[in-house]
């Protein structure tokens, strides 16, 4: 049983403070010098860092290079990441350690040691070597949650192959997109993955991507079931492939900028842009925020509850556990299934003691009520992290009361896909500030945010701003994959300089952070990233739509959902089946999870006299019920009308959820 929560008032138990964290103590005062360490010298601060925590094969001969905003970090330096993940661990006791435990929804279980994911990775890497591939090459992969799926990541690492991991979520199209744009001659998928009881056609989705990427030259399918499809031309079965022994190859040293993997992600325009990531920046970022945020020991074990086909998953599931030899536990399937107690069973099974998710699940979990954490042993558990939205504060003490009794601290930690890894968080094992319910606290040491008025200038405490990172970091992204130019205006180009996050933030009177959300035209539901241009570019892709405007709506589970308001051609008929159609052709070209919670129908969208969608005016109409800011460019008053009365029409079911924001 877990114990029963204590009985302070709230404020006294939140205090940092108060917190039996052992660790802490040991480490007092270690963490201002570190900030102080990093504020005199920024560059020796990560240069020591990466020589500590990195395996090189060739020393760097600079810490930052490049030429702003394309720094490079750690120039002249050698490495691969497999080496630093798996290999330097192979002669020490860690290869005996477990480096996943593994669970399929149906409950099916594999314990994989670092020993056994060595030998994987360096079978693969040997196979897809003969077969030719090499690091002139790019591949893609399309993997469920199961052990193959880090097993692929390393052994393209290994090797020098930049790859993208495209979420199991996606459609066929966001696949083929992800593959055209890399000319990606290698796709390694599964014939299934498994989710909610029913087997999602993985190997099917991958073939009508391949049959629209001319690049694509191999497959390499993991098959799952008893009675698993033939294989077609160009696809090769990966049992097969690893059961025929090829001659064994070593890790290939990559400079320390060789694109390790790129991530699309959603921007304010067009489609998802590649994100890229170099080798030595991005782990020396992980090694750094893994040992500051979570700091695994030998009995702890890590859950990061969020799929490897995320950034969360990249940086806290494979690549920042394993270089640190972390137990990491990796689930299949949903939370929630075959029922609430999933969740919780895992927790004790395992003996977690590091849960990592987000705020979505969180309050997924809250719904389900209190009685199932008291119901289950959660006694393992030491640290409870959130990521990927907005903490609400009631959710965070829920999260500290009830699953973590009481005794864990939170570490509410901000990033993103570009920021490779962890910028924001509290770092309860070094510094025994308070944390605050919703707020991120500080920047971690080595990184500088600042909150911005428009103009430029920094806001006095208390006043919202946007959030930029005023000077580079060992995590950051190399750049968008074949767009320099848009790398520079996405990100250096609002503030000259500065990077821009996107983000609305604020810091209060004890310098404390709090992100409240994007600035921009950018979704997250249910910590999902998702473009309003590209739900907006689905939808116009059907016949019978014009125009259409997408905007994000507060849902008390999901965080944000987009609602569509569209403007019809002329013929066409709005009707509930037509919007049903519509949501689920959005679902189908981008993936469910940016299918529109409702498709509105009006006459005419608001639009500034140069003709540009005001969404800003259909959002604040959608969820305020009234037009915010300055209408002075809006052409026609009538169209908010329209608006409006579209909006009335779903009656309750928007409720606004400020209230708990
Ligand atoms: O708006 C911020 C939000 O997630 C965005 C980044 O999304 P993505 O690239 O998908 O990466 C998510 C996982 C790192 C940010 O611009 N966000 C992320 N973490 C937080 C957050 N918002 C508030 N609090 C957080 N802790």
């Amino acid at each position: 049983m877990a114990p029963a929560p204590p009985e302070e008032a709230p404020e006294e138990l939140l205090r940092a403070d108060r917190l039996p964290f052992e660790r802490r103590y040991s480490w007092s005062g270690r963490f201002a010098r570190l900030r102080q360490e990093a504020r005199s010298d920024l560059e020796g601060f990560w240069g020591g860092i990466a020589r500590r925590e990195l395996r090189w094969e060739r020393p760097f001969d600079r810490v930052l290079g490049g030429t702003p905003p394309e720094y490079r970090w750690f120039e002249g330096g050698e490495l691969n990441a497999a080496v630093n993940c798996l290999e330097r661990h192979h002669s020490t006791a860690t290869a005996h350690r477990v480096a996943y435990y593994w669970e399929g929804e149906d409950g099916s279980r594999r314990t994989v040691s670092y020993a056994d994911l060595y030998e994987r990775v360096r079978r693969l890497a040997s196979a897809l070597a003969e077969r030719g591939f090499g690091r002139s090459d790019r591949a893609a992969i399309y993997l469920p949650m199961v052990p193959e799926l880090p097993v692929a990541m390393l052994a393209l690492a290994y090797l020098g192959i930049p790859f993208t991991v495209v979420f199991s979520g996606f459609s066929a199209e966001a696949l083929a997109h992800r593959m055209n744009d890399l000319d990606a001659r290698l796709l390694l998928t599964a014939e299934v993955g498994f989710r909610r009881g029913k087997e999602v056609p993985l190997l099917a989705t991958a073939r009508a991507a391949a049959a629209q990427c001319e690049h694509l030259e191999q497959v390499i399918v993991l098959r799952r079931t008893a009675n698993p499809p033939a294989l077609q031309e160009r696809e090769l079965d990966w049992g097969e492939l690893l059961a025929h022994r090829s001659p064994p190859v070593e890790p290939v040293p990559l400079p320390s900028a060789h694109p390790l993997f790129l991530l699309y992600s959603s921007g304010t325009t067009g489609t998802p842009k590649g994100i890229v990531h170099g080798t030595a920046g991005y782990l020396t970022h992980l090694a750094a925020t893994m040992r500051w945020v979570f700091d695994p020991g030998p009995v702890d074990v890590l859950w990061c509850a969020a799929d490897v086909g995320w950034v969360t998953g990249h940086s806290y599931i494979v690549f920042g556990p394993l270089l640190c030899g972390a137990t990491s536990v990796l689930y299949e399937g949903a939370l929630d299934y075959p029922g609430p107690a999933r969740v919780y069973e895992i927790l004790e099974r395992y003996r977690v003691s590091e849960l990592y998710t987000s705020p979505t699940a969180l309050r997924s979990l809250r719904r389900q009520g209190d009685e199932l954490a008291g119901s289950h042993d959660l006694g393992a558990l030491r640290l409870l992290g959130s990521v990927g939205e907005p903490i609400n504060p009631s959710v965070w003490e829920w999260y500290f009361r009830v699953i973590g009794a009481g005794r864990c601290p939170i570490v509410d930690t901000w990033w993103q896909t570009e920021t490779g890894g962890i910028m924001v968080s509290p770092v309860p094992a070094l510094d025994s500030r308070p944390l605050k319910p919703g707020s991120a606290t500080l920047a971690i040491p080595g990184v500088d945010v600042a909150v911005l008025r428009d103009n430029g200038t920094e806001c006095p405490a208390g006043e919202r701003g946007l959030a930029v990172i005023r000077q580079p970091w060992p995590g950051m992204l190399l750049g968008l994959w074949n767009d320099p130019e848009r790398y520079r205006s996405t990100y250096w180009s609002r503030f000259p300089g500065v990077y821009y996050t996107g983000d609305y933030a604020v810091r209060d009177a004890d310098g404390y952070l709090w992100f409240l959300g994007r600035a921009d035209e950018v979704l997250k539901v249910a910590g999902h990233r998702i473009g309003t241009a590209e739900v907006e570019g689905a939808l116009l892709q059907h016949p019978a739509v014009a125009e259409a405007a997408v905007c994000a709506v507060p849902d008390d589970l999901k965080g944000e959902v987009p609602v569509a308001v569209v403007v019809l051609r002329s013929g066409a008929l709005a009707s509930p089946t037509l919007a049903e159609e519509l949501a689920e052709m959005v679902g189908g070209r981008i993936g469910k999870f940016a299918r529109p919670h409702r498709v509105l129908f009006v006459g005419r969208l608001p639009r500034t006299r140069s003709g540009k969608i005001m969404r800003r005016v259909v959002r604040g109409v959608i969820v305020h019920g009234k037009e915010l800011g300055d209408l002075s460019t809006l052409e026609e008053e009538a169209s908010v009308e329209e608006v409006r009365a579209a909006a009335d029409s779903l009656a309750g079911d928007l409720a606004p959820s400020r209230a708990t924001r």
